[in-house]
């Protein structure tokens, strides 16, 4: 478990996102807790649940990626899902329950890859091995070659040892070229598992996904894997091999294990759109009995309760639930109660404006301005931005929002999007060119859309 400390969290966080740094602190004294609750006795340990969070804000002003950066940054295992995709129990549809079952999936793929990448060493001296085998069939050195009773017989000199069946030279030889990348182009003929899919035909029935999911799980005992020759290039072959065995020495059984321990220690769900399960007062009951529903059904997750999964029971009582939503109609005073008591901690983000604009437009490690000089650069163009004309997309980017919808930093994907699309054509004609987009540039470029504000709204 990440031993970060809140203003660590935070100042890591704050190389992604701008501003909103309530909300950051929120989360980041979520984390620490965890931490601290990990280093008190277990008898008290187990009493200390989570305190969950609602995030509150518009959209496009970071909500998903605080949560996300933060599982990013702590390396829990992190599931994201919109509250409106479920279903009351009982109805088509995908039940509660199945956001454990989708974050245990992530967990023991998390500690998966984990594992794998610690017997990769292994793994690929295995799958050189057989690589090799494959170029030259028969050619690998026998095991018991030099057995100590062949030296016993008394005959010393006059029984020199059998010469090996093929080549241990030419073996060599290869396995330099393989090294050297001299055979990556080669084809080779492998034998692959197909996987035998008999529940195809359930997985297809909508809202039946879990349910196929396991069928498939159990027929596949009755069905044994296919195996099938595919004929491959060297270097393809090499990472199925390489796949099949680091399957052979990872030990399943403790993956489930640890992952199941990090899910229910450390996951955390991010259940988005929580506010469209709300009902609003005013709006009277009728339609809304199955979003109520989803509710009640979130209840029990959300307090801690057991839940089956296809690497069998997982408890949710530690797990970190984080929620978010607009909440522009619905308040999270229109949850039901006993939902609402299950999010303690409420936080609002601000909505961000062209000083924000500016910033998310330049100083984060990923920001847009650094993805399309990237971008361009795969044509051979260095593209740059003057100052002013970064404020005048930042300018625009609120302009835009105020006059249309206010979607937030999502805003300034369209801009530049826009700024950027004749470039973006003419890119590959223009190699080694270098782009100074200035002021004037912006303007031009988004004047006609920026007067026009009906053009804006389909445009921008
Ligand atoms: N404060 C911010 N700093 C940097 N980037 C931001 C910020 N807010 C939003 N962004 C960028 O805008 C995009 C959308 O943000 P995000 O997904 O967090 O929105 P949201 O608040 O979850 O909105 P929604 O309610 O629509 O889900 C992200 O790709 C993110 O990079
Ligand atoms: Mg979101």
């Amino acid at each position: 478990m990440s031993n970060l400390t809140p203003r660590e969290i935070v100042s890591e966080l704050d190389r992604y996102i701008i501003g909103q740094q309530a909300a950051k602190r929120i989360v980041a004294i979520a984390m620490r807790n965890r931490w601290r609750r990990q280093q008190i006795d277990p008898e008290l340990r187990d009493e200390i649940a989570p305190k969950n969070i609602i995030l509150m804000g518009p959209t496009g002003v970071g909500k998903t990626e605080v949560a996300r950066r933060l599982a990013n940054l702590t390396g829990c295992p992190f599931y994201k899902v919109e509250a409106t995709k479920f279903t009351e129990v009982g109805y088509v549809g995908r039940d509660v329950e199945s956001m454990i079952r989708d974050l245990m999936e992530i967990g023991v793929n998390m500690v998966r890859k984990e594992e794998s990448e610690r017997v990769r060493l292994k793994a690929e001296k295995a799958a050189e091995d057989r690589l090799l085998d494959l170029l030259l069939p028969g050619s690998r050195e026998p095991k018991n070659q030099k057995s100590p009773g062949f030296f016993m017989s008394g005959q010393k000199e006059e029984t020199p040892p059998p010469a090996p069946k093929t080549d241990e030279g030419t073996r060599e030889k290869f396995r330099k070229m393989w090294r050297n990348g001299q055979l990556d182009e080669k084809e080779v003929e492998l034998e692959v598992s197909s996987q035998a899919d008999p529940a195809v035909s359930i997985m297809a029935i909508p809202g039946m996904e879990d349910m196929g999911m396991q069928m498939q799980d159990a027929l596949g005992r009755f069905f044994p894997n296919k195996k099938k020759h595919r004929k491959m290039k060297v270097k393809d072959a090499y990472e199925v091999l390489i796949q099949e065995e680091s399957e052979k020495l990872i030990d399943m059984d403790k993956v489930v294990e640890l992952a199941r321990e990090r899910v229910e220690q450390t996951g955390i769900l991010f259940i988005d759109e929580l506010d469209k399960v709300a009902a609003r007062q005013d709006q009277g009951g009728g339609t809304d009995v199955s979003r109520e529903g989803v509710q009640r059904d979130l209840l029990p997750v959300v307090e801690g309760c057991v839940v089956n999964t296809k690497y069998g029971m997982v408890k949710t009582d530690h797990i970190l639930f984080i929620a978010a939503g607009a909440f522009h109609y619905a308040k999270p005073s229109d949850l039901i109660p006993e939902l609402q008591g299950r999010f303690p901690l409420r936080e609002e983000l601000q909505p961000l404006a062209k000083d924000e604009f500016y910033r998310i437009l330049t100083e984060p490690k990923n920001a847009l301005t650094v993805q399309y000089k990237a971008l361009l650069e795969t044509e051979g163009i260095s593209l740059d931005f003057t100052r002013e004309a970064l404020e005048e997309m930042a300018a625009t980017a609120e302009k835009i929002n105020e006059e249309t919808e206010n979607i937030g930093a999502r805003r300034l994907y369209t801009i530049m999007e826009k700024l950027l699309s004749e470039l973006s054509f003419e890119a590959p004609d223009k190699a080694g060119t270098k782009v100074l987009v200035d002021r004037d540039y912006v303007r031009e470029q988004l004047a006609e859309v920026v007067e026009d504000r009906d053009l804006s709204r389909y445009i921008l």
